[in-house]
C-alpha cells in the first residue's frame, strides 16, 4: 500500500491529525476523539475568573504536548503554578529548557485571557527562589483586552508543508517585534539543511527516537485515555492502524516501510519553508526561558492573526551530545549574536490544522 506522503508527515513528525483525513463510513467516521478535544470547547466556561483564564492557558503550545502544569488555587484571586516533574523529556530536553519555555507560553496565554475580564495578572516568577513553584499569580482589576486574545482558539503549531510563496516583507517586519524573521534565500536554505540534519540525528538516535515513539497515542481510544503526547488519530490513520501498517513497533523500527516513507515526507515538509523565526535571549536563566515563552506565544498568536503558519523545529537547539555540532551551527548564525537561541520556527503560509488534545483543567488543579 502506498501511504499518502502528506499523512505520513503527521505519523513521523510528531504531528496530530485528530479530526482530519478521508471521510470514511461506519467505524472510521466516528474516530474524532471528542473527549480529548473537549477542553477547547470548555475554554472560558467557568465562573471563577482564575479558572476562566487558566482554561485558555492550557491550550498553549508546549513541547510534545506534555502539559506538565499543576495549579494550586490560593485565596480569592491568586494561584501558584508548579511543574509536574513526572512530565519531562529528559533525552531531548535534559535541562528542561524547552519545558520551561512551555510554561512561559502557558503564563502568557493566561495573562492575555485574563485581560478579557479586565484583569491584570501580577506574575512573580520562582517566588521561593527555587523550582518549587514556577510562578505565583495574583489577578487584579485594571486591564484592557489584549488584541491577541482573538487568536487563541485559532492558534496552531502547523506541522505541514508551507506554500511556495515568500512571506510579505511588511508581515515579516511586523513580526520582528517578537523574533528575528529570516527571509533571505541563502540563509533560509542553510536553515533548511540544518533543521533536516538535526532532525535526522534525533530520529537516528535510538533513545531520542524512542522518547517520541513512547509518547505516541494510537487512535481514538488511546488519545481519549491520554490526551497528550503525539496524537495519531482520525479516519485515515486509524485505517492504517486497522491494516497493521501503523504500529508502535513500526515507528520504533528505522527499517520499516512507514518509517522510511515518513522520513522522506518529513524532509519534504522541512524543505517546504520560505522563512524562519529565530527567538534568542541574552541570558539563559529560568526567567529568560520563561520570557522566551511569553514572546513565542505572542509571535504564534500574531502569526495566526496575520494568516501565517508557524512550526517550532527544535532539534538543532537541543542539549544532548549527538546534536552538539548542530547546536553550535545554529548559535553561530548572525541572527544569534552571542545569545541563546531559545526557539526556531518555520514560518510561511500553511493550512489550518486540526486541534490537538488537552487534559481538562480539573485534571491539573490541586488544592492547598
Ligand atoms: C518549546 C517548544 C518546543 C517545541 N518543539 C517542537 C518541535 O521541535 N517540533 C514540533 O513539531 N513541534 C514542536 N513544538 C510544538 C508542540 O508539539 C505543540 O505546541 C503541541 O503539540 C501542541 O500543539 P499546538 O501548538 O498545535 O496546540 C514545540 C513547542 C514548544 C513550546
Amino acid at each position: 500500500m502506498n501511504i499518502s506522503r502528506r499523512k505520513m508527515i503527521a505519523i513521523i513528525g510528531g504531528g496530530t491529525i485528530v479530526a482530519a483525513g478521508v471521510a470514511g463510513g461506519g467505524f472510521l467516521a466516528t474516530r474524532t476523539p471528542d473527549k480529548a478535544l473537549a477542553p477547547w470547547a470548555a475554554a472560558g466556561g467557568y465562573t471563577d475568573p482564575r479558572k476562566r483564564a487558566l482554561s485558555y492557558a492550557l491550550l498553549a503550545p508546549n513541547p510534545h504536548n506534555l502539559q506538565p502544569w499543576l495549579v494550586k488555587l490560593e485565596g480569592e484571586n491568586a494561584f501558584s503554578l508548579h511543574h509536574d516533574t513526572s512530565r519531562r523529556i529528559p533525552h531531548t530536553d535534559p535541562m528542561d529548557r524547552q519545558i520551561t519555555i512551555g510554561f512561559g507560553c502557558f503564563l502568557e496565554q493566561m495573562r492575555i485571557a485574563a485581560t478579557l475580564d479586565g484583569l491584570t495578572a501580577d506574575i512573580a516568577l520562582y517566588p521561593d527562589g527555587s523550582n518549587n513553584a514556577i510562578a505565583r499569580v495574583v489577578l487584579k482589576p485594571g486591564a484592557t483586552g489584549d488584541p491577541l486574545a482573538g487568536a487563541i482558539m485559532y492558534r496552531r503549531s502547523c506541522k505541514q508543508p508551507f506554500e511556495d510563496t515568500l512571506v510579505k516583507p511588511a508581515q515579516a517586519d511586523a513580526l520582528s517585534e517578537y523574533a528575528q524573521i529570516i527571509t533571505d534565500k541563502a540563509k533560509v536554505s542553510e536553515l533548511r539543511d540544518l533543521t533536516w540534519a538535526a532532525w535526522k540525528v534525533e530520529w537516528d538516535t535510538t533513545r531520542t527516537r524512542m522518547e517520541s515513539v513512547d509518547l505516541m497515542r494510537f487512535g481514538k481510544g488511546e488519545i481519549n485515555a491520554n490526551p497528550d503526547g503525539i496524537a495519531l488519530g482520525g479516519p485515515f490513520l486509524e485505517g492504517l492502524m486497522l491494516a497493521g501498517l501503523l504500529t508502535r513497533e513500526a515507528q520504533a523500527d528505522l527499517e520499516s516501510t512507514s518509517n522510511k516513507e515518513g522520513m522522506k515526507t518529513y524532509r519534504k515538509m522541512l524543505y517546504a519553508t520560505p522563512a524562519y523565526a529565530v527567538l534568542t535571549s541574552k541570558g539563559n536563566r529560568r526567567e529568560d526561558q520563561i520570557e522566551a515563552g511569553y514572546r513565542w506565544l505572542r509571535l504564534n498568536l500574531a502569526t495566526t492573526q496575520a494568516g501565517l503558519a508557524l512550526h517550532p523545529v527544535s532539534q538543532a537547539l537541543q542539549e544532548y551530545p549527538e546534536v552538539a555540532d548542530h547546536f553550535a551551527q545554529v548559535h553561530a548564525m548572525p541572527a544569534a549574536p552571542g545569545e541563546t537561541v531559545q526557539m526556531l520556527g518555520r514560518l510561511g503560509y500553511g493550512p489550518q490544522t486540526a486541534l490537538t488534545p488537552r487534559w481538562p483543567l480539573e485534571a491539573k488543579l490541586r488544592s492547598g
